[in-house]
């Protein structure tokens, strides 16, 4: 453990928690889909688990993080980080306490579907309101509806033509972007190196005391650290294989098989086309296409979990031309008390990439 604390000090906590989360690799785990039998629990995996024995193991790290946000705190607000298993602070109790009071409200009132959560109460705060607010926010209005819904294909169309149109990127056969990966405090960034090749994509950050790289090679995705593999969940790895699909904006409608326009919605005073989509794989997501100019604003994903929702959005934005093709320059990624920024500075079209690039070392 000596290694992991020196790096748990200068890394990010997220980070921090993928190698805390991390297990021998197998062959499955290294697979879009998990395997049906045999699903490790938190029970077995974990030391000192009291209540979500029976729970999935790997659902652990996104558990942790869905009640640091809830709560608006941080892991060291019921554990001294790094003694994960010790029991020495009270507030770690009473979140066991408080699990057992959520899952017995959700069991006896509500059929035992999670209905009701740590967010349900707590809202971000540590301590949940128990007098109405006096100055409520103004409810949310839906902006007006267009007399005829826009068409799958229109929407389609449009993003493929405001990102450089289909004959600008079919020529776009591989790409590499210098990056830098920039921390929820704004100060801190760490530098990026990203490889696009067909169906094939590579990442990797370098922080001050080890590189990370995560990829999907065509079939499989992964990830490791100077250290050893890290672990990815099957949510986390088909967020992997997506960043491959998703290189080309006319690839949408091969990734996801069925996508339907719902309704026109708002993000940052912006209208947007909220569509739902599913994948082959019956993978959910959500899509925003910005109604004026076409592009895509925001995708997100939703994995459920015994205390709720694990989203994982990405919002693009600052869509600029890159080599005749336009790419979103800012990349925001937000899940549960993890959040970090892509800041694209340099793009080169067509760049040659040496397929080892994606190839998990051995
Ligand atoms: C609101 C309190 C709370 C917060 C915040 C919290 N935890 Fe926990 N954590 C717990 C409780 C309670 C358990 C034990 C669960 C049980 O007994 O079923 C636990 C268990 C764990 C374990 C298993 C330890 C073992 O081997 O038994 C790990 C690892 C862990 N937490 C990591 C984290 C990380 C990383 C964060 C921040 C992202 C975090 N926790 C945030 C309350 C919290
Ligand atoms: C039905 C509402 C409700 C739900 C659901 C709920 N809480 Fe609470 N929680 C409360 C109330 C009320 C308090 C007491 C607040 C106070 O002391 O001001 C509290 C207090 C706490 C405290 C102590 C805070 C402190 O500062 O000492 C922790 C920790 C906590 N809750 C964690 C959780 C976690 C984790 C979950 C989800 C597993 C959860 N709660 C779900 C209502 C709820």
């Amino acid at each position: 453990m000596k290694k992991l604390k020196l790096i748990a000090i200068v890394l990010s906590v997220p980070f921090f928690a993928a190698l805390i989360f991390r297990t021998q690799p197998t062959a499955a785990q290294t697979q879009t889909t998990p395997p049906q039998t045999q699903v490790e629990t938190a029970g077995q995996k974990f030391k000192n688990i009291k209540v979500l024995n029976d729970m999935p193991a790997d659902q652990l790290g996104k558990v942790m993080n869905l009640m640091s946000a809830s709560l608006g705190v941080k892991c060291s607000f019921c554990h001294i980080v790094d003694e994960w298993a010790k029991d020495d602070k009270k507030e770690k109790g009473t979140a066991r306490e408080m699990m057992k009071m959520t899952l017995e409200i959700n069991k006896g009132h509500f059929e035992g579907k999670t209905e009701v959560t740590c967010a349900t109460c707590h809202g971000g705060r540590e301590h949940p309101l128990s007098v109405p607010n006096l100055m409520p926010p103004a409810p949310e209005e839906r902006p007006a509806q267009p007399a005829v819904k826009p068409t799958m294909d229109q929407i389609l169309d449009k993003y493929v033509a405001a990102s450089g149109g289909a004959a600008a990127l079919q020529k776009i056969t591989s790409r590499t972007i210098k990056a830098n990966r920039v921390e929820p405090n704004g100060k801190t960034t760490e530098p990026e190196m990203l490889y696009f090749k067909g169906n094939k994509y590579a990442l990797s950050t370098t922080y001050p005391k080890a590189t990370v790289t995560e990829a999907f090679d065509g079939t499989n995705a992964w990830k490791r650290s100077d250290t050893g593999p890290i672990a990815l969940t099957s949510d986390q790895a088909e967020q992997v294989k997506r960043e491959a699909e998703l290189f080309d904006p006319a690839n949408l409608k091969n990734v996801f098989i069925k996508m339907d326009f719902r309704f026109v919605d708002r993000i940052d005073g912006r209208e947007v086309y909220f569509v739902t989509a599913s994948t082959a794989a019956g993978v959910r997501e959500r899509l925003y296409f910005d109604a004026e100019t076409g592009f895509l604003v925001r995708r997100s994903s939703a994995t459920p979990t015994v205390f709720g929702f694990f989203v994982y959005q990405v919002d693009y934005s600052d869509y600029k031309d890159f080599g005749g093709v336009k790419l979103p320059a800012t990349i925001k990624y937000s899940m549960p008390n993890i959040r970090w920024t892509r800041q694209i500075l340099e793009v080169k079209n067509n760049a040659a990439v040496d397929d080892a690039k994606f190839a998990e070392p051995k």
